[in-house]
C-alpha cells in the first residue's frame, strides 16, 4: 500500500530593528526571509510519533504511554513533539506520525529555525487529517515554541506562517507592512549559538543596574523604527541603511553585541553594505547587512565568506507557509 504524505514549508525570519527593546513595549520590525524548513508528515500504524531532522537528531515518542521517550530526550526536538502531538489530539485518530524535516536554515542563531520547524511540522500533521487555516497553525506553533522560550512574543512563529514584513508590538500586535522594493539582505553567522533567554536576562540586569538610561535608549528604538517602517513603505533603501548602523550602538550599549559580530559588521559595511547590525538576540548569533542590489549583496556574501564566516543572501519571503 502506498503510504499518504504531506509536505509543508515555512520560512527563517529576521528581525530588521528593535530586538530586545521590544521586550520593554517599543515596536520591533521583522521580515520573512527565503530559507526555509520543509516538514514531511506520513501516517503510521502505530501509535509512535517519530521525528527525524537532518541537522542529525531524530527522537521516537509513544502516544499512548505519555512521556515514554524510546530515544534520549533532545531539547531541539522537543518542541517539534509537542507541536505534533497537539495537532494529533486535536484529530479523533489514534495513529501514530513519522516527520522529516530538511532545513536550509542555520540553527540557534536567531533565525527563527525553531518556529519555521514548528509551523511546517504542524500543518504536514495537519494535512494528514484536517485542512485548517493559518492561523490556527500558527496559534499552535506558538504554544509549543513557549516550551523554548517561555516569554515569546510568538513573533518569529507569526512572521513564519504569514511571510512579508510586519512590524510588532506588545501593545498593537502584530502589522503587515507595505515593501516598495524588495530588500536584498546578507545574513551572516559568528557561529556563536546564543540562548535568547540568557540574553533577555542579561538585558534585563543591565537596565536594573541603571548605568545607561534604559528608557531613553528604547525612546530612541522607537523612533528608529518608526521612521525605519516609512522607508519600507518608501523604498529608501539608503535611509534603511542608516537606520540599521544606528540601531547597532544601541545594541552594543546594551551589551547584546560581541566581538565577531562586530567584525561581521566592519566587513559587510568595508565591502559596500548600506547598513548593518547584530538580528535577534545577539550574543554571537547573526548580523544582517542591506545591500543596494543582488550583485552588491553577492559581493557582500562573498567577502564575508572568504574571511571564514558562513553566509547567505537572502530576499524576503511574502509567502510565508506554504502546503
Ligand atoms: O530568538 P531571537 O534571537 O530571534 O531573539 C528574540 C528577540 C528578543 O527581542 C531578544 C527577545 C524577544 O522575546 O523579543
Amino acid at each position: 500500500m502506498k503510504s499518504i504524505k504531506h509536505v509543508a514549508s515555512a520560512p527563517a525570519k529576521v528581525i530588521l530593528f528593535g530586538e530586545h527593546f521590544v521586550v520593554y513595549g517599543a515596536p520591533a520590525i521583522l521580515a520573512a526571509i527565503n530559507r526555509r524548513t520543509t516538514a514531511t508528515a506520513r501516517i503510521r500504524a502505530d501509535d509512535k510519533i517519530v521525528i527525524r531532522s537532518d541537522i542529525g537528531t531524530s527522537a521516537e515518542y509513544s502516544r499512548t504511554n505519555v512521556g515514554k521517550r524510546d530515544t534520549t530526550p533532545n531539547e531541539i526536538l522537543e518542541p517539534i513533539h509537542d507541536a505534533v502531538k497537539r495537532v494529533l489530539d486535536a484529530s479523533d485518530k489514534s495513529s501514530g506520525v513519522e516527520l522529516d524535516l530538511q532545513s536550509e536554515i542555520p540553527y540557534g542563531i536567531g533565525l527563527g529555525s525553531s518556529a519555521a520547524s514548528c509551523v511546517s511540522a504542524i500543518a504536514a500533521v495537519d494535512s494528514l487529517f484536517a485542512s485548517h487555516q493559518k492561523k490556527w497553525v500558527c496559534e499552535r506553533a506558538i504554544e509549543s515554541e513557549r516550551m523554548i522560550h517561555k516569554n515569546s512574543s510568538g513573533a518569529d512563529c507569526y512572521i513564519s506562517t504569514f511571510g512579508g514584513i510586519m512590524r510588532y508590538s506588545k501593545d498593537v500586535g502584530y502589522k503587515g507592512l507595505e515593501v516598495a522594493r524588495n530588500l536584498n539582505l546578507v545574513v551572516s553567522s559568528t557561529g556563536i549559538r546564543h540562548s535568547t533567554g540568557d540574553l533577555v536576562e542579561r538585558v534585563r540586569t543591565f537596565r536594573e543596574a541603571g548605568l545607561l538610561n534604559f528608557s531613553e535608549l528604547a525612546k530612541q528604538a522607537s523612533e528608529i523604527c518608526g521612521k525605519a517602517e516609512q522607508s519600507i513603505r518608501s523604498g529608501n533603501l539608503d535611509n534603511l541603511g542608516r537606520l540599521m548602523t544606528e540601531n547597532q550602538v544601541l545594541l552594543k550599549g546594551i551589551g547584546v553585541s560581541h566581538r565577531k559580530a562586530e567584525e561581521l559588521i566592519e566587513l559587510s559595511m568595508k565591502a559596500g553594505a548600506l547598513g548593518a547590525k547584530i538580528t535577534g538576540a545577539g550574543g554571537g548569533g547573526a548580523v544582517i547587512a542591506l545591500a543596494r542590489s543582488r550583485g552588491d549583496g553577492a559581493r557582500i556574501a562573498s567577502l564575508i565568506s572568504n574571511a571564514g564566516y558562513e553566509s547567505l543572501q537572502a530576499q524576503v519571503d511574502h509567502k510565508g507557509l506554504i502546503r
